[in-house]
């Protein structure tokens, strides 16, 4: 059974209160701070001012991603890694900051999705990538290398991940996809381990931190994508098997075999 705990309030808060070192690994989806006037977007095939909501309206974003990558890093074990995805907008002062902790960079993966939104001006390319920067506190840090390479069809696993943005499961305007959740926690974590996202919005990390049997905990501002998180990731059913989403299931019944078999593995020599 995995332990999950969901907390409404601001998540540098919340993340005083974890005690140093007792989480494996950190998803964070923060703020990319790209609304207000200054962006745009398409919508419907028109072209809207770019609006995620005000959570994604911060007055100093560096200033906040200082605070809270600072605090994430206190709280990540030794052997942990941390997960931050970002655009244009906000990977630059991440990148910096993980430098200026003088983290280990593991790697920077390129999230493609083939099937983002079209541009409708003329003026620049259309954006179809993500980055999702991955750090650990030292060289010696846990990372599920066989496991990428099954995913990936017995081939070593590149940092260019090719993933369809998703239908959304909620009205949360940056719901991630659960295909690539599943990945980042697969490689990031074992079974049992602690899974920390400090801004949960509708709940993706927990849903598929439960399904993969990680304990969960998240943090998140607002009561609405609170309460959508909570009934979302109370929702799921487990059935006694360790499950992945039925699109991932079906696709790869090899890797549902693999990993069932390490589990097995781990349980009888731990
Ligand atoms: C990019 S979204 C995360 C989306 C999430 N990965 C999902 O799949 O639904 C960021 C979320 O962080 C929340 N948030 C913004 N500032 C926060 C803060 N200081 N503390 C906790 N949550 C915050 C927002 O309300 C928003 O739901």
């Amino acid at each position: 059974m995995s332990d999950i705990k969901l907390q409404l309030r601001h998540c540098i808060e919340l993340l005083k209160k974890i005690p140093s070192g007792s989480v494996n690994q950190i998803f964070a989806d923060p703020p990319y701070n790209l609304s207000g006037a200054t962006f745009q977007t398409v919508q419907s095939g028109k072209m809207v001012t770019c609006d995620k909501g005000d959570w994604d309206i911060i007055e100093d974003i560096h200033e906040f991603n200082e605070t809270w990558v600072k605090e994430c890093i206190r709280v990540l074990a030794d052997d942990g890694t941390i997960w931050i995805s970002g655009t244009l907008h906000n990977h630059p002062s991440i990148g910096v900051i993980l430098k200026k902790l003088n983290l280990w960079i593991v790697n920077d993966v390129i999230w493609f999705k083939r099937n983002a939104a079209p541009l409708l001006s003329k003026n620049r390319l259309a954006l179809s990538t993500e980055l999702i920067w991955i750090a650990s506190k030292s060289k010696k840090y846990y990372f599920d290398y066989d496991t990428a390479k099954m995913i990936n069809g017995g081939k070593q696993m590149r940092n260019l991940w090719e993933i369809n943005a998703e239908r959304h499961k909620t009205s949360h305007p940056t719901e991630k996809p659960e295909t690539l959740i599943e990945r980042i926690i697969l490689l990031g974590s074992k079974q049992g381990d602690t899974i920390l996202d400090p801004f949960t919005g509708s709940g993706t990390t927990g849903v598929v931190a439960k399904r993969l049997k990680r304990n969960f905990i998240g943090f998140e501002i607002s009561p609405v994508y609170f309460e959508i998180a909570q009934n979302r990731i109370n929702g799921i059913s487990i059935n006694g098997k360790v499950v992945y989403s039925e699109k991932l299931l079906q696709q790869d019944e090899q890797l549902r075999m693999f990993l069932e078999e390490k589990a097995i593995y781990h349980s009888v020599n731990t």
